[in-house]
């Protein structure tokens, strides 16, 4: 498996596909937006940029990394001479179906189809192409390149050759791979974002101020950073989301997403790929490599 094809060039996207080039991979990235792959390219040069700076890897690795990268906007094109397809695009089980379909008709039936989603079932997902036993969930952590965790998900017809072959290759990566079963929000979301919830609760309820409530988390509880601005980093309609998955799955009133989420999503205060959330950030700036890139 040499060729991994990436759809989606986002936040997640850029990362996966930096990460399977940086380990050899030719990687092809697929996206509906030609402008959201040149930034793609850029971000991915940028952080390669700050590894070498780093002494963690030299120019040459850089220059080779950037090599194994080939964008397209076509999907068909994109994924023809895949081994491994992975999904990354937008948090939406409409354009996460409608994909999957089209994946199955552009793959051969060896091709593994993950998808990269936070909480989307991956049974579902699975069920609308013709070899439900070859999609998975292959869930990475933000910032890509730097996060250890793949949770790999297996859908109710994922086959064991299938979730072997997906947490051998997580190894590969440098990554340490976790099996967990497809129910919503799998375990990550499923614990992280009612406590993201809970905290923006806090702050809608006036408990206390943002830099109050982050701060209570990470010197309190050794949190590396406060909910708040994490949730900023994941991005505040990634999280709303994930929340009403959770919310329309468990039918569990505790899991229903806080006004106050709702009215930032609805304004477009996403967090730092906006530049406005809990934190203002540099304009528009999706580079999340450098988290200490916000001011309050
Ligand atoms: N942001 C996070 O921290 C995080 C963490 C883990 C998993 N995820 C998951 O990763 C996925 C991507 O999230 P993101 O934060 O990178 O989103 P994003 O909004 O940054 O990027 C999504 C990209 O998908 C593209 N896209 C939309 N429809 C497409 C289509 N039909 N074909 C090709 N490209 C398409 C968009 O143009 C955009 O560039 C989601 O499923 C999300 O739940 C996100």
């Amino acid at each position: 498996m040499k060729n991994i094809t990436v759809i989606g060039s986002g936040t997640m996207g850029n990362g996966i596909a930096h990460t399977f080039a940086q380990y050899g991979f030719e990687v092809s990235l697929v996206d509906i937006s030609g402008d959201a792959l040149s930034k793609a390219l850029q971000t991915i040069s940028n952080n390669l940029g700050r590894q070498v700076k780093k002494g963690t890897i030299t120019e040459e690795v850089k220059t080779e990394t950037l090599s194994r990268i080939r964008v397209f906007t076509d999907l068909a094109e994109g994924a023809q001479n895949a081994g491994l397809v992975i999904e990354a695009a937008t948090e939406n089980q409409e354009i996460k179906l409608k994909l999957f379909k089209q994946l199955s008709e552009i793959c051969n039936e060896n091709v593994i189809l993950a998808s990269n989603t936070s909480s989307i079932s991956i049974t579902k997902i699975a069920s609308v192409t013709k070899h439900p036993g070859n999609v998975i969930g292959m869930h990475f952590m933000n910032p890509v390149p730097v996060m250890k965790l793949v949770e790999v998900i297996r859908g109710y017809a994922t086959t064991d050759a299938v979730t072997e072959t997906i947490m051998e290759l997580s190894r590969t990566l440098g990554k340490d791979p976790v099996e967990v079963n497809d129910y919503p929000g799998f375990v990550a979301n499923r614990i992280l974002m009612p406590m993201i919830n809970e905290a923006i609760y806090t702050l809608y309820e006036g408990v206390a101020g943002v830099q109050e409530i982050d701060t209570v988390m990470k010197l309190g509880m050794a949190h590396p950073m406060g909910p708040l601005q994490l949730a900023d980093f994941i991005g505040l309609d990634v999280c709303l989301a994930i929340l009403k998955v959770l919310h329309d799955g468990f039918g569990n009133p505790k899991y229903a997403p806080c006004p106050l989420l709702v009215n930032m999503v609805t304004a477009g205060h996403l967090g730092a790929k906006t530049g406005s959330g809990f934190y203002k950030y540099t304009a528009g700036s999706k580079d999340l490599i450098v988290a200490d890139k916000f001011s309050a």
